[in-house]
């Protein structure tokens, strides 16, 4: 599958057109941003390793039921992945406090979050993702409850997945971020899941393992995100 024109660039991402309208090839660059795309920096082997962590959870998610777009790996950086229609909506998903939520609610970040909490995001950079609600969703129709419901349903599942996943090779996962999109009607998981988009703990020493680093300017973002990777399992190399 050849890649073809540009389609959308993303800021750590850009998407492709492939000959097969069904088709897109998703492209993981070496750049990491934060402040909405404000303070943006190269990382050598960044796009690798979130490119081969995103297939390599992806898979472990379909190994289980859960509709993805991933169809094959295509190289380093490429992953060839089914078109979906994208619901403009960010499901985050907390089993710990910390991040925005602990800004907006002055609540101590480590807190245990139990049952976790689901929340919604609007994707909008320019009004910087406001959080929403499923009645602002369904109003401005940015999702049917119907969708929501199964959006919600998923989310759950993955975080009882990649939980175990985690706390097996020893780290908490603290929060994570889904996009949806449909494809023939049907709620299919898309976007990434990496350290980009997630927040992991060491479980010993509590060293944020995601791109906190970068956020909080903490330094070896990518030894974080390779040993991250390492220890789950993910064949960089
Ligand atoms: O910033 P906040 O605490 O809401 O982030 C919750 C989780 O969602 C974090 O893991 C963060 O990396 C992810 N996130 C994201 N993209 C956004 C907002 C949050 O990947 N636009």
């Amino acid at each position: 599958m050849k890649k073809l024109a540009e389609v959308y660039r993303g800021k750590a991402k850009t998407v492709y057109a492939t000959e097969d309208p069904n088709f897109l090839i998703l492209t993981f660059r070496n750049d990491t941003s934060s402040l909405d795309g404000r303070r943006v920096q190269k990382f050598e082997r960044k796009g690798m390793i979130n490119n081969k962590f995103n297939y390599f959870i992806m898979n472990k998610l379909a190994d289980v039921g859960i509709p993805t777009q991933i169809v094959r790996l295509l190289s380093d950086h490429d992953v060839l992945v089914k078109k979906l229609a994208m619901i403009p909506v960010e499901c985050v998903l907390r089993n710990i406090a910390a991040g925005c939520m602990v800004r907006r609610l002055g609540i101590e970040e480590g807190l245990v979050l139990n049952p976790p909490i689901f929340d919604l995001f609007l994707k909008n950079d320019v009004m910087h993702d406001p959080i929403i609600n499923e009645s602002y969703c369904i109003t401005f129709g940015w999702a049917s409850a119907h969708h929501l419901s199964r959006m919600k349903q998923l989310t759950y599942k993955v975080n009882d997945i990649l939980s175990t996943i985690f706390d097996n090779a020893g780290f908490i996962l603290v929060d994570f971020k889904l996009e949806f999109g449909l494809c023939n009607g049907e709620i299919v998981l898309g976007d990434e899941f990496s350290p980009d988009v997630s927040r992991v703990w060491d479980k010993k020493t509590l060293d944020n393992m995601d791109k906190d680093r970068f956020r909080k300017n903490l330094g070896d973002v990518i030894k974080a995100y390779e040993s991250l990777a390492k220890r789950i399992g993910v064949k960089l190399d």
